[in-house]
Parts: C-alpha cells; structure tokens; sequence
C-alpha cells in the first residue's frame, strides 16, 4: 500500500470522526460512534491499523507516527464530547439542566437579637398604648441637654464624655451651639413635645453614643427605650405600674423591679430602676416625673398637666432576658453567637 493513500484514509477518518463525535447529542449515539471508528475489533481506526503493515519498509515511520496521532486526537475528541454531554464541558450551549434535581436551600438568616427586643419592647408599649416616634442620631445641644435642664457648666456637657462633632471654636456662634452624637434619647422628648401639645404617650427606641471603653456592660454605642407620658393628674404611681407591666409581660420569669432614689436634671423626682437577677437586682436605666423646667422649656403649663418619663438600656434588657454577661457579645457579628436567638 502506498503511504499517500494511507495518510489521505487517516486524513478522511479523523474529520467524519471528529464530526460524529461533536455532533453526538447523547450518550448512546456517543457510544455508537466511538464502536464506529475506535471500536477494538472491527472498528475503521482499526482496520487502517491493518494497512500499516502493508506500506513499504521505508514509509513505516512516517505512517506509523501520523497513525498514532489521528489516534490520540480521536480519543481527546471522544473525551470531550463525553465530558459536554456529562453537563461539564466547554461548549457550554449544550449544558443540560435538571429539573427534577433538588436545588440548594439557602440557609435563612433572622432578625438581630436586639432588633428582636426592640420589636417586642414595641409590640407591649404599644399595648399599653404607647406609639413610636423617632428622633435624630445627629442632634443640636438644646435638645441633647439645654431643653432637658442641663446647663452649659454642668459636667454631662463635657467634651470627654460626648461625641461632638466640631470643635468648640467652630461652634461657636452657631445655632444650638453645635452638633454631637445624642448620648441619650431623652432628646426625643423634646421633639415630641415641641411639636404636639399634651397629652403626649409616647416610646422611642434608638441608637445613643457615648465615648466610654468597651466592656461587660457598656459600650461606645448601644440602644435606649425612651418613655413618655404627659397628661393631667399622671403620677408616681402610673410610672410604677407602666414599668411593672413592661418588665412582667419582656420576661417569662417573675422579675421583681425596684425604684432607687436618684437624680436626673430633666425629673423631679428621679429614680433608678433596677430589676432582680441572680438573686441581686441589675440596673436598667433611670426614671422619674418630668421637670417643671422641662416642661416650661416646650410650652407646656406645669401647674395644668404632669408626666413620668424613663430611659432603659436596650442591651441591659435583652442581656438580662438571655441570660448573657457580656454585651459586647452583640456587636461582634459572630453567627456562632447570634444564631442562638
Ligand atoms: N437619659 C438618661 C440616661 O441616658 C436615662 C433617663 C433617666 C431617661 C430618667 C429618662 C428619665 O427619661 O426620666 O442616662
């Protein structure tokens, strides 16, 4: 045999088998093909095999070495028309997509423990007839302190204890006297009064910022329940028993609250509230009857309507409800933490 005609024979089986192979659209039609032409006994890559022993002495290397090359080609096209139909391949247009495969559940996440409590805290504020306002994080200094019957000497005002957000040289002159953090939602008491004449029943529950080292119980930035109710003949006793209801309906067991005398410049009396645990009481925030001072600062006559007003530790409230002792524990985004509520 002549070695034109057996490269011209490879030449015409390695194009209709590469064809077969890229245009197999299944497995078995796959499997025909490859018997076809790389079949062991009888297929066509074979038979050309037998001519090889036919062509002159010194044509053999030559026929040999283009042999072994259609066969390996062959066999890499085979391979990859496989690997296309098996979904993997590179061609990609003929992927195949099973819908009866079950798909992959994405893990669902919930709402953030204090974002919970504050949604609860709402939820039984909102029973007893409270509705929620909302006040600024960036607020002026006769709402963080003036209106609220702090005066500019008193030491709350100091620049260590308060993020200001401009020095005291730019402030100067400036309406309100500049801007900071709130340290506190009190702030919103104001806001609310300002704008509505009593009676006033109000919750608002919001993000505070004080420059304190982080540790088991504070926080440069953590959540306040701001309370306020105004109307005539409010007393002592409406607080008491608003807190009492409040800490009987957030925690499943018999928590017992305790009033601390205290001071405060925006009440009159003042108080802080403590509630048991462990056999000893853990401060949840302060309290008290707002201050005719306050009162006068937003219109309001204090010889016609009285109020209570408190301020709770959102952090404080949910730490004691999980039973957790360190409430940098909320701010660390560990899912290994936060899953467990
Ligand atoms: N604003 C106070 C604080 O951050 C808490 C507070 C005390 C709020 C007494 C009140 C109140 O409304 O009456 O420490």
């Amino acid at each position: 045999m002549a070695l034109t005609e057996l490269l011209s024979e490879l030449d015409r089986l390695s194009a209709e088998a590469t064809a077969a192979f890229e245009a197999a659209a299944d497995g078995e039609v796959l499997e025909a093909a490859r018997i076809d032409f790389l079949g062991a006994k009888s297929g066509r890559l074979k038979q050309v095999q037998k001519g090889l022993g036919k062509v002159d002495k010194a044509d053999k290397p030559a026929a040999g070495k283009r042999f072994n090359e259609v066969k390996k080609q062959l066999e890499a096209a085979r391979q990859s028309a496989a690997e296309r139909l098996a979904g993997g391949g590179p061609s990609g247009e003929a992927l195949e997509f099973d819908p009866t495969v079950p798909g992959i559940r994405p893990r669902l996440g919930h709402l953030h423990p204090i974002t919970q409590t504050i949604e609860e805290l709402t939820d039984i504020m909102g029973r007893l007839g409270f509705t929620v306002v909302e006040g600024p994080e960036v607020e002026d200094q006769w709402h963080n302190f003036e209106a609220l019957n702090i005066p500019a000497a008193h030491p709350a005002r100091d620049p260590l204890d308060n993020f200001y957000l401009a020095t005291a040289k730019k402030m100067a002159g400036k309406e309100h006297g500049g801007w900071l953090l709130r340290s506190q939602t009190s702030t919103v008491q104001i806001r609310v009064m300002e704008k509505t004449g009593p009676p006033v029943r109000v919750i608002s529950l919001g993000r505070v910022y004080r420059p304190d080292t982080a540790d088991a119980t504070h926080y440069p930035m953590f959540h306040q329940i701001e309370g306020l109710l105004v109307d005539r003949h409010v007393t002592m006793a409406d607080l008491k028993s608003v807190l009492r209801l409040f800490a009987s309906s957030f925690f499943e067991d018999d928590v017992h609250i305790r009033f601390r005398p205290s001071f405060f410049p925006f009440t009159e009396p003042s108080v802080e509230v403590d509630m048991s645990w462990h056999g000893g009481w853990i401060e949840m925030g302060g309290a008290g009857m707002v201050d005719p001072n306050v009162l006068e600062a937003v219109g309001y006559d204090p010889e016609e309507v009285t109020g209570f007003a408190f301020g709770l530790g959102i952090e404080r409230v949910c730490a004691r409800r999980h039973q957790i002792a360190d409430i940098r524990e909320f701010f660390k985004n560990d899912v290994r933490f936060l899953s467990q509520f």
